[in-house]
C-alpha cells in the first residue's frame, strides 16, 4: 500500500465545514484503490491569530515540509485583515515552497447552470498555468517625491528567464501529457513595452522545442473577450501572474461557480510539498450553517491525489463530482445550486456516486 501524508489546514468559516466532506471521498477512494493517507489536522487560521498574533507556530514551514502534500480550505476572518491571513501563511507557503505553478481546470460540470448560452458540458474544458511568484507581483518599485506635485509610484514588474521558461515548459509538458497539443499564450505586447515581448520571445523559443503542439499568442484584452465568446477554442493556457490571476476568475466565472472550482499551487520538481485549495474563500455569510457547497474542496483533493501520481483514483474522484452534479435531486444539492442539501448530504452523494462507478 502506497502512504501518503497530507498537511490538512481546514483554516476559516467555511473552510471547516467543507474540508471534513473531501477527507470522507479521500477515505473512500483510498479503500478502493488500496491508498494509504496519514493526515496531520493543522488548525492554524485566523482565529489562531487572533488567539496568538501569528497564523502559524514559528516551526510551521518546517512542520510542513515534512509532508507529501498540503490540503487547504480558507483562510480570512471578517475582523482580521486580509493580508494577515495572504502574507501570515498563504504567500509564505507559495514562495518558500517554491510553488511557482498555479494550476486550474476550468470545466463545465453536468448539471451546473452555465451563464453563457448555449454551453454545454464538453464544450468549456481546458486549463489555466499561472505563473505564480514573480511577473508584475513583485515588491520592487516605491514612492518618490512624496507629499509634493511631483509624488508619484514605481511598480516593476520581474520577468527572469528561469522564471519565463519554466512555466511556459510546465504549460508544453501540460499540453503533452493531457493529449491536448495545443498552448495558447496570455501577452501584451502592444502595450508594455519589455516584459510582454520578452514573454513572446521566450514563449517562441519554446514552442520551437514541441514542436508537434499547436500555439496561438492573444492579447490579453481580447483573451477576456474569447475566453466568453469562444471557450470551446482552448486546451491550455498560459499567463504571467497578474494575467493568470485575472483569467483565472475568469475561467471559473464563464462555468457558473466559483464554489466548484479548484486550484493547485505545485511545485512540479516535488523539492517540496504543493498545496491544494478551491477557488473559494471562507465565505463568513454562510459559515456556521452547513450549506456550503464541497465540491471545490473536494476537486482540490483529486488534484492532489493526481499528483501524488494516484491518477486513477484522481479521475474517479472527478467522473463521481459529475455524477453528482448531474444529479437533479435537491437532496443532494446545495442551495448554490438549487437544492437544499446540506454541506455533509452533498459529500455522502460525492461518496456514494464513487461506490457506484468504482
Ligand atoms: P468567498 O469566496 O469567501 O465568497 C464569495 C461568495 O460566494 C459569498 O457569497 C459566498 O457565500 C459564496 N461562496 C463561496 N464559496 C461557496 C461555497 N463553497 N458554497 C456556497 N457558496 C459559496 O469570497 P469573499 O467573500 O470575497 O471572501 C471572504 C473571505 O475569504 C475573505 O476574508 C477573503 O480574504 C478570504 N478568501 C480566502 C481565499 C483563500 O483562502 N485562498 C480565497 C478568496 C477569499
Ligand atoms: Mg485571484
Amino acid at each position: 500500500m502506497t502512504q501518503h501524508t497530507i498537511a490538512v489546514l481546514p483554516g476559516d468559516g467555511i473552510g471547516r465545514e467543507v474540508m471534513p466532506e473531501a477527507l470522507k471521498v479521500l477515505d473512500r477512494v483510498g479503500q478502493i484503490f488500496d491508498i494509504g493517507f496519514r493526515f496531520s489536522h493543522l488548525d492554524w487560521s485566523c482565529e489562531t491569530w487572533l488567539a496568538t498574533g501569528s497564523m502559524m507556530p514559528p516551526d510551521g514551514m518546517d512542520r510542513l515540509s515534512q509532508h507529501d502534500a498540503i490540503l487547504l480550505g480558507a483562510v480570512g476572518y471578517p475582523t482580521v485583515p486580509d493580508h494577515i491571513s495572504l502574507w501570515g501563511m498563504l504567500i509564505p507557503i507559495r514562495r518558500e515552497f517554491d510553488q511557482y505553478v498555479n494550476l486550474r481546470p476550468v470545466r463545465l460540470l453536468p448539471g451546473i447552470p452555465c451563464p453563457l448560452a448555449g454551453r454545454a458540458p464538453g464544450d468549456i474544458d481546458f486549463w489555466i498555468v499561472r505563473e505564480n511568484t514573480e511577473g508584475e507581483y513583485s515588491q520592487i518599485g516605491g514612492r518618490f517625491a512624496e507629499g509634493s506635485e511631483a509624488e508619484g509610484v514605481a511598480q516593476t514588474a520581474i520577468f527572469t528567464r528561469r522564471g519565463t521558461d519554466r512555466i511556459m515548459r510546465y504549460a508544453f509538458d501540460l499540453a503533452t501529457r493531457l493529449g491536448r497539443p495545443h498552448v495558447s499564450s496570455a501577452t501584451k505586447s502592444n502595450g508594455l513595452f519589455h516584459s510582454m515581448p520578452y514573454w513572446d520571445e521566450r514563449f517562441e523559443k519554446m514552442a520551437a522545442e514541441y514542436p508537434d503542439i499547436r500555439t496561438d499568442s492573444h492579447h490579453i484584452d481580447i483573451l477576456a473577450a474569447r475566453f466568453v465568446m469562444h471557450p470551446d477554442r482552448f486546451d491550455v493556457v498560459v499567463g504571467s501572474n497578474l494575467f493568470g490571476d485575472i483569467l483565472s476568475d475568469l475561467g471559473p466565472g464563464v462555468t457558473g461557480t466559483i464554489a466548484v472550482a479548484p486550484s493547485a499551487n505545485i511545485n512540479p520538481e516535488k523539492r517540496f510539498p504543493s498545496m491544494f485549495e478551491p477557488v473559494h474563500g471562507s465565505a463568513p455569510d454562510i459559515a456556521g450553517r452547513a450549506i456550503a457547497n464541497p465540491i471545490g474542496q473536494v476537486w482540490a483533493a483529486s488534484m492532489m491525489l493526481d499528483h501524488l501520481g494516484e491518477g486513477e483514483a484522481a479521475a474517479l474522484v472527478l467522473r463521481a463530482i459529475e455524477h453528482m452534479t448531474a444529479d437533479p435531486s435537491a437532496l443532494v444539492r446545495t442551495a448554490d445550486i438549487g437544492g437544499h442539501a446540506s454541506t455533509s448530504a452533498c459529500g455522502d452523494a460525492i461518496v456514494a456516486a464513487l461506490d457506484r462507478i468504482a
